[in-house]
């Protein structure tokens, strides 16, 4: 059993694949998938993040909404799947992903104790305005900050600096919760102390940081900081 994280004040959670389902956009669209939904969701998602780092390597920033759309253009060519309505479905879709179950009752639970809340993530404003309402949990967050005020995407530590600098809280009184393994290490390099919730039963990654505790679900949460 993990002892639990003192000293935190805020409890900040990366957005897609952390509170939010990245998968479940191609999952409402099974039936047209077909074969295709398990590649289509990984290469989407792969080329997604991966034309987040190169545009900000280049200084060339444009927001979570077209590099979304860019990289479900790549995937869709690459599976042979040219379909206009499906593309448009897919990104509808993408605008209110389901939230994971434990979401709701675990921000419910570490505010009635007192945390801060908030989403740090590359999600473009109107994108995690749309899923938080899907997801029914804005009373439940103190803030929803997108990498859209700094102009970069993670892990430049512009963004975490950006979640510290917003709620006031020293980046060793923040928790940050990241289903991401490249987040979290960015994140703990960056000081803050972190969560990985390794919901994708991913490898410890060869970077700079080193998560402070890992999870497999944001339910595990709360016996960590409600200690
Ligand atoms: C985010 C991506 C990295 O929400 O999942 O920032």
């Amino acid at each position: 059993m993990s002892k639990g994280l003192t000293g935190i004040r805020a409890c900040v959670f990366d957005a897609y694949g952390t509170l939010f389902d990245y998968a479940s956009a191609a999952q409402g669209c099974r039936g047209e998938l077909g074969d295709n939904l398990r590649p289509l969701i990984t290469l989407w998602r792969d080329k997604q993040l991966q034309y987040t780092w190169l545009r900000s390597l280049q200084s060339r920033h444009a927001d979570f909404w077209q590099v979304t759309q860019e990289a479900l253009d790549f995937a869709l060519e690459t599976l042979g799947l040219d379909d206009p309505s499906l593309r448009q479905r897919l990104m509808e879709l993408y605008m209110r992903l389901d939230a994971f179950p434990e979401v709701p009752e675990v921000l419910r639970r570490l505010k009635s104790v007192g945390f801060q809340t908030a989403i740090l993530s590359n999600g473009s404003p109107a994108m995690l305005k749309a899923a938080v309402n899907h997801a029914r949990i804005g009373d439940l967050l103190d803030a929803v900050l997108s990498v859209e005020e700094v102009g970069v995407y993670k892990p430049h530590p512009k963004v975490y600096r950006l979640a510290v600098d917003r709620l006031g809280a020293s980046a060793k009184a923040v928790s940050f919760q990241s289903s991401n393994a490249w987040d979290a290490y960015a994140a703990s390099a960056f000081g803050m102390r972190v969560v990985w919730v390794n919901r994708y039963g991913g490898r410890k990654e060869r970077l700079p940081g080193s998560p402070d505790r890992e999870i497999s679900s944001l339910a595990e949460l709360p016996a960590l900081l409600c200690a």
